[in-house]
């Protein structure tokens, strides 16, 4: 273990693993796999952004280990997170002769882990997998809690399994080529926590904003920790999204974002940015229907902006994401279920909110029309 590694377990009994966290740790990569694999062949699905950045060392590490490798590349974006391209790796699979103790490798962001994770699920009926993100977004959310999957045109995630990996392994470093939006999209995920789990950690990133966004190490391996903690906690309770269980409260704001997501065809917005205006209708919601403290919504807001955040959706008609969230995953007997706030610090999933309020919390973060 490196001096400056921090470790945390998602605790599942068996299916139990660790989150590796630190800097310099893809140089780790092989010797940790090493006791954690049954077999030799790993093949390293990425794409042709992140391949060019980090694959040769990663290919290089592994080998030096004694595994064989594989690299499939995929083309970049939301938009191939799709069947054509979940096929593809199963081509590559197939023509490699991969058997059943081989293992999958996500090497990229939540488009790339949410793909490798749903095809492990699936390949033989199920190999292992490993997950190494490489956006702030997959390091604090995806690549955690084991949701795999891909998109299906009318609906975001629709198609997929819970199937969990066998390691996270967080290389901090990789951030350091991350484009500034994006970095920025994977701070509405981390706002995320502090809003439905922990008032002192929205505090804390009220309060750090400045050396947040500057990237200072220190801070940022904080709320890289502190996400994956509650992650790793909400996820040890839950893991399969139980009816009264902790792990839809993750899902704040995400009804509305992944109608935004869908309605703008997964091209115009980023999926954190998407959560983010998401977020304010949700606590919009909240606040009209009196179910949190009035100022709840301006606080909410005030953070997403000051780390850039964008606070309001394209003004498609309302009936247009309305029919977009009923096609939700939480709708359930054909009811739409919403996360709501109680405060800053604490979320509901409540079923029977009246339509009304919906289509007013939308209405009122949309964009004005030109
Ligand atoms: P992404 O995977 O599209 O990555 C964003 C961009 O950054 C891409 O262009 C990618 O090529 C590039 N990139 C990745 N790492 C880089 C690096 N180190 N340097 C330079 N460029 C890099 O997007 P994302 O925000 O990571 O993930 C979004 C996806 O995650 C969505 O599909 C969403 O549905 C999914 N998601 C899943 C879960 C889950 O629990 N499974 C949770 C949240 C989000
Ligand atoms: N990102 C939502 C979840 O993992 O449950």
């Amino acid at each position: 273990m490196k001096q400056d590694q921090q470790t945390l377990t998602v605790a599942l009994g068996s299916r139990s693993y660790t989150i590796a966290i630190g800097s310099g740790l893809l140089e780790t990569l092989g010797t940790t796999l090493q006791p954690l694999l049954p077999g030799r062949q790993v093949a390293i699905v990425s794409n042709s952004t992140v391949a060019p950045l980090y694959l040769d060392r990663v290919e290089k590490n592994l080998q030096d280990s004694g595994f064989t490798t594989l690299p499939i590349i995929l083309p970049d974006g939301e938009i191939y997170k799709d069947w054509t391209h979940l096929q593809t790796i199963f081509d590559q699979l197939i023509a490699a002769r991969y058997e059943r103790k081989a293992t999958l490798l996500a090497l990229g962001g939540g488009v790339v882990g949410d793909m490798t994770g749903y095809a492990a699920a699936s390949f033989l009926r199920g190999v292992n997998y490993v997950q190494v993100p490489t956006t702030l977004l997959a390091q604090v959310d995806s690549s955690v809690g084991g949701k795999t999957g891909i998109n299906h045109p009318l609906g975001k995630n629709l198609i997929g399994a819970f199937y969990q990996p066998k390691l996270v392994l967080i290389d901090t470093d990789t951030l350091a080529t991350l484009p500034e939006r994006q970095q920025r999209a994977g701070l509405a995920e981390v706002i995320k926590y502090g809003l439905l789990w922990d008032s002192d950690f929205f505090a804390y990133l009220e309060a750090q904003r400045p050396a947040i966004l500057r990237l200072e190490q220190e801070p940022l391996n904080q709320l890289i920790q502190r996400s994956c903690a509650i992650k790793a906690a909400i996820v040890g309770n839950d893991e399969r999204e139980a009816e009264q269980g902790q792990r839809a409260l993750l899902n704040l704001g995400h009804t509305f974002g992944h109608a935004i997501e869908t309605l703008t065809g997964y091209e115009q917005l980023l999926h954190g940015e998407a959560v983010a205006i998401g977020m304010v209708m949700a606590a919009e919601l909240s606040e009209q229907l009196q179910l949190c403290p009035v100022g709840t919504v301006a606080r909410t807001r005030q953070l997403l902006l000051a780390y850039g955040l964008p606070v309001s959706a394209p003004a498609f008609p309302v009936e247009h994401y309305l029919e977009a969230m009923a096609r939700d995953k939480k709708v359930q007997d054909g009811t739409l279920r919403l996360v709501i706030l109680t405060r800053i610090g604490s979320a509901e999933l409540r079923g029977g909110l009246p339509m009304e309020a919906i289509r007013q919390a939308i209405v009122c973060h949309l964009q004005p029309q030109d």
